[in-house]
């Protein structure tokens, strides 16, 4: 791996071409003019360069600049347009050449391949990317005189140059080009945003700057990493806080571009001696002294002449200089606070550093405020004392940042978290398009220009290292490196010391997630690829199943996988290594309902399959995600696919089975439910597949869930699911296994449930309780809706209250249907403690949720919500809004007569048709107790009488039945002459809703 030579990254390139010169051939003849045309190059390229952009080649008459390597800067883009302009300039000004020569030029922005030991050099060479080709074609294309910018420069440049849109043009080789006439670079910085955060730094400055008011001389250094917010955190303080003091700032830059002496001719703000001597002149009175304070400070800003002091040795020379800037400060500082704010101090001269520091050890009152990155403080030798503030700028917090976010634009936590709280990652994150998930160009170039400090050698590990991951150890370095663990932990603390990565307790992070990004994008695919096959086989634990998905899904996605790998024999195994862990971590993710990215994974595993077992094990785990979020279509459509191909592959196992009746089990989760017929034939099928293979469990399994299922999807029938339920159970209890246990369990309790024995089931519910918590299962809502059931029947009112409230919170999040579940057992416990307005807001919610929600299939939960709200309507005498929730349809499985027979009675209607059908259909004992509302509020003694009786064991069984029955049973004495009901039964259940129904005699015509 030490072997990498080339890196991927951001660059711009410019192509400039002298218009005509076979023209200027016949003007000039070819002697002249290849000296002109010798002497122009030279000129462009001295712009080119000056601007730090490299001159990669002379093609003919054309010639080739790329800026960002091999040194990036953070704005490379606008370097490149500005040197655009000032190449074309000089070319039309026909100044120091006699006459104007015409130029087009091209500019784009985009991905390259650069061969470092090109860049490092002859520079000749060095980049191959479709950014080159698109500057060159755009070059073509543009009118003499023209720069023409493609879309990614344009985008990186948009707001701080303007451009004129031109037609998408269609370029030779490249397709349609979107592309823009460069109208000019402005000098204008973005628009800032309002300043968020931040109080406590800025109460630290405000501390440093008392300190100086009162008369001494104080250094405060804030750093941080770029785009932190220095700047502005500096910008903001001394605009609100320094009024009344004078502010002098200047601007450090690589000394390669300005020369080491800009920074301090910044903060004199003259260019030449005579100026020099004019200002200070104006300050000061004795010319003696006035001349002193002018040679040293000449001596620092490197203009003039300097006779005076270019004589004495090096260090008067600097107490010379030192003295004069004293000097300086204090002429300026009679009546006021002198400031000087020095942004990027880590860029300047070590001497202009050593100025700074000696300035502000001792002195005239003076504050000096300086920026710097974090590596700054530590190496530039600057001397501790008490008026020396270091202030180390970390990310904004959380509320900061989410208010920058929001005023940039979109304030999601997406941004949020990936900008670690770094402001200008914030922002430009924010304003970048949301769909684009790549990073913005313009956070590319700061962060490439920040790797750019580093040597080759150091990147190439910072490379490698982001290849191991967001955290690695020296070992995973070295393994990719192919190099010794001691050496590379070295060279990692040093990235550590200059804030790249961070030191944890097991061994490396990198300091931001961005960057680690960037140092990444810069490997070339092939040796990335390679490298994290290589760290999947080697370095990942195998039961870190996650991981190991990660690094084979890096090493054998699509698209480069086909041509890197094209020669490689072990690609079977690979393949094979890479499927096993992507299913494995889907199952993980499903376990945890973490769907979408279970799906992910399991979707990535099946692009590994080779053959159709395993691409039917693939669908078959898919539908698991799917159940897991009760998406029964969703599962059912999986583990039909599956069958299908286990099928074709000869050998189907028998899980597959169980798991399509258990999916078919939850019934009511499904927006279009199977076939009866289908869901019966597969698990017959099933069955007889088990019994032939002798799977007992499997068998019990499929019994259970068929059981299960029939008791579901007939709700109304019970007795339809009883004999299935029977021989699930028999077939759990002899399986001898713990999951098929809590099945047996289940399958009783849905058993009592059938049959109204609601006080044998309070033992089985806590035992379900006891394995569900071993199991640690899922149906956590199953276990809920029969524990409310429980309670309700058994009148432990507050019990029923509690389990209804959590039950409704739990449901909240899930599908519509679900919601009817919770919200159905809710409408049971407040119809019989007459809570009439929740009932009728639940109600009124459903009818809403079955209006918007016309892909779910609905059951009788929302059935009998919207007849408890008509109950409740009809009560307070609110017939048209009763009429109105009676009006909603269902579901064709729900018979309306029976569902709706009690509110139909408090209305009044006379329908002989309800009867017969009660009469003919009514199978549960829950059809026959609204029978028993119906006919005791339509005066039927009778009738009252037996539908009590065939409400069966749940009237002896349950507390709260008992009590409706003796209600009953009172009522119907009253109506024959007997004495007032009087209810007692109920009222001391606290079950008043109820009274108030028996109570309402209606009279309706027959
Ligand atoms: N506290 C803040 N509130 C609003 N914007 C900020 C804040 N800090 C920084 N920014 C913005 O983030 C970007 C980067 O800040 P800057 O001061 O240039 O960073 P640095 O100097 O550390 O590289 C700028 O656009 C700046 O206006
Ligand atoms: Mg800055």
């Amino acid at each position: 791996m030490t072997t990498i030579r080339e890196e991927r990254r951001l660059v711009t390139c410019l192509f400039v071409d002298i218009v005509g010169s076979t023209d200027l051939t016949m003007q000039f003849g070819a002697e002249r003019l290849k000296r002109e045309l010798g002497a122009a190059f030279g000129e462009i390229s001295r712009i080119i360069v000056a601007y730090g952009g490299t001159v990669e080649k002379y093609i003919g008459d054309a010639v080739y600049a790329l800026f960002g390597a091999p040194i990036a800067h953070e704005d490379d883009t606008l370097r490149a347009l500005r040197a655009a302009e000032a190449v074309r300039d000089w070319c039309a000004s026909g100044a120091g050449h006699g006459h104007p020569f015409r130029v087009r030029l091209g500019v784009e922005t985009g991905e390259a391949v650069i061969d470092l030991a090109a860049a490092a050099s002859t520079k000749q060479q060095m980049s191959v990317g479709p950014v080159v080709n698109v500057a060159a074609r755009l070059q073509q294309r543009a009118d003499p005189g023209e720069i023409l910018v493609g879309p990614a420069a344009h985008e990186v440049a948009a707001d701080a140059a303007e451009f004129e849109p031109l037609p998408e043009t269609e370029l030779k080789g490249l397709g349609r080009v979107a592309m823009w006439r460069l109208v000019g670079v402005g000098s204008a910085e973005r628009v800032s945003l309002p300043f968020v955060g931040r109080d406590a730094e800025i109460a630290l400055l405000g501390y440093a700057y008392e300190r100086a008011v009162k008369g001494r001389c104080v250094l405060a250094v804030v750093s941080g990493p770029p785009g932190q917010g220095k700047t502005r955190l500096v910008q903001e303080f001394l605009g609100a806080r320094a009024a009344g003091a004078l502010v002098i700032g200047t601007r450090c830059r690589p000394t390669d571009e300005t020369g080491v002496f800009a920074p301090v001719r910044g903060l004199l703000g003259v260019q030449t001696i005579d100026e020099l001597a004019e200002q200070v002149g104006r300050i000061c009175d004795d010319q003696v002294e006035c001349e002193r304070v002018v040679a040293g400070l000449a001596e620092s800003a490197g203009i003039g002449e300097s006779g005076s002091l270019a004589g004495l040795p090096a260090g008067e020379r600097e107490d010379e200089i030192v003295n004069a800037w004293r000097r300086y400060v204090a002429l300026l500082g009679t009546d006021r606070l002198v400031v000087l704010a020095i942004d990027d101090i880590h860029w300047a001269d070590p001497w202009v550093v050593r100025l700074v520091d000696r300035l502000t050890f001792g002195g005239p009152r003076l504050l000096v405020v300086a920026t710097a990155r974090p590596e700054f403080a530590d190496a530039a030798g600057i001397r501790p004392s008490g008026d020396r503030f270091f202030i180390e700028l970390e990310g904004l917090e959380p509320e900061a940042a989410r208010r920058l976010a929001t005023l940039a634009g979109r304030g999601d936590e997406r941004v949020i978290e990936r900008a670690e709280g770094n402001p200008l990652f914030v922002v430009e994150l924010a304003r970048a398009l949301p769909e684009r998930g790549d990073l913005p160009l313009t956070l590319q170039g700061a962060l490439g220009a920040r790797l750019d400090q580093l040597a080759t050698g150091e990147r190439v590990l910072l490379s490698l290292a982001a290849v191991a991951g967001e955290r690695f150890s020296a070992a995973d370095v070295a393994f990719l490196a192919r190099d010794e663990v001691p050496d590379v932990g070295r060279a990692l603390n040093r990235l550590a010391d200059l804030h790249f990565l961070d030191i944890i307790p097991s061994g490396y992070r990198f300091h931001h997630g961005l960057l680690r990004d960037v140092a990444y994008s810069r490997l070339l695919a092939a040796e990335r690829m390679r490298a994290h096959a290589a760290f999947a086989g080697q370095r990942v634990h195998p039961e870190d199943a996650e991981a190991l998905a990660y690094h084979w899904w890096e090493a054998l996605r699509p698209p480069d996988a086909e041509w890197v790998w094209a020669e490689e024999p072990d690609l079977p195994r690979m393949r094979r290594e890479a499927f096993a862990a992507h299913l494995a971590a889907g199952k993980r993710h499903a376990h945890h309902a973490a769907t979408d990215r279970a799906l992910e994974l399991i979707e990535r595993a099946l692009s590994f399959a080779d053959d159709d077992r395993q691409r039917a094990l693939a669908h078959q785990t898919m539908a698991k995600a799917h159940q897991q979020v009760l998406r029964q279509d969703e599962a059912w459509s999986e583990l039909r696919a599956a069958l299908e191909l286990y099928r074709g592959a000869g050998q189907t196992p028998l899980d597959v089975y169980v798991d399509l009746t258990e999916a078919a089990k939850w019934s009511g989760a499904f927006r279009q439910r199977p076939p009866e017929a289908e869901v019966t034939r597969i698990a017959n099928e099933g069955r007889a597949a088990a019994e032939a293979a002798g799977d007992v469990r499997s068998i019990s399994a499929i019994l259970a869930a068929y059981a299960g299922y029939m008791f579901n999807t007939h709700q109304s029938q019970p007795d339809l699911a009883v004999p299935h339920i029977d021989a699930a159970i028999a077939a759990a209890e002899m399986s001898g296994d713990a999951a098929m246990r809590r099945t047996a369990i289940e399958l009783k309790i849905s058993r009592l449930e059938a049959a109204g024995f609601y006080d044998e089931m309070g033992g089985l519910i806590e035992e379900l309780r006891a394995t569900e918590r071993e199991l640690g299962t899922f149906s956590r809502m199953g276990v809920a809706r029969v524990t409310a059931d429980y309670h309700f029947a058994m009148a432990h009112r507050a019990e029923n209250i509690a389990e209804v409230d959590a039950l409704m919170a739990m449901a909240e999040p899930m599908g519509p249907h679900n919601r009817t579940h919770a919200w159905n057992q809710a409408t049971e416990l407040y119809i019989a403690l007459g809570d009439w307005p929740r009932v009728k807001d639940l109600a009124r919610a459903t009818a809403k949720l079955l209006r918007d929600s016309p892909g779910t299939a609905f059951c009788v939960a929302a059935a009998n919500i919207l007849r408890d709200g008509a109950i409740a309507h009809a009560l307070e005498g609110e017939r048209e809004d009763a009429l109105a929730l009676m009006a909603v349809y269902v579901t064709d499985e729900v018979d309306r007569d029976i569902a709706l027979a009690a509110p139909r009675a408090l209305l009044g209607f006379a329908s002989p048709e309800t009867d017969a059908k009660l009469a003919a259909k009514a199978r549960s004992w829950w059809s026959w107790c609204q029978a028993a509302f119906r006919a005791v509020v339509l005066q039927r003694p009778e009738d009252a009488e037996s539908a009590i009786a065939r409400m069966g064991g749940v009237v002896e069984h349950a507390v709260a039945y008992r009590a409706l029955a003796d209600g009953i049973r009172e009522a119907v004495a009253e109506m024959r002459g007997g004495s007032a009901a009087s209810y007692a039964s109920l009222e001391r259940i606290g079950y008043r809703g109820w009274i108030e129904m028996l109570r309402r005699r209606v009279k309706a015509e027959y």
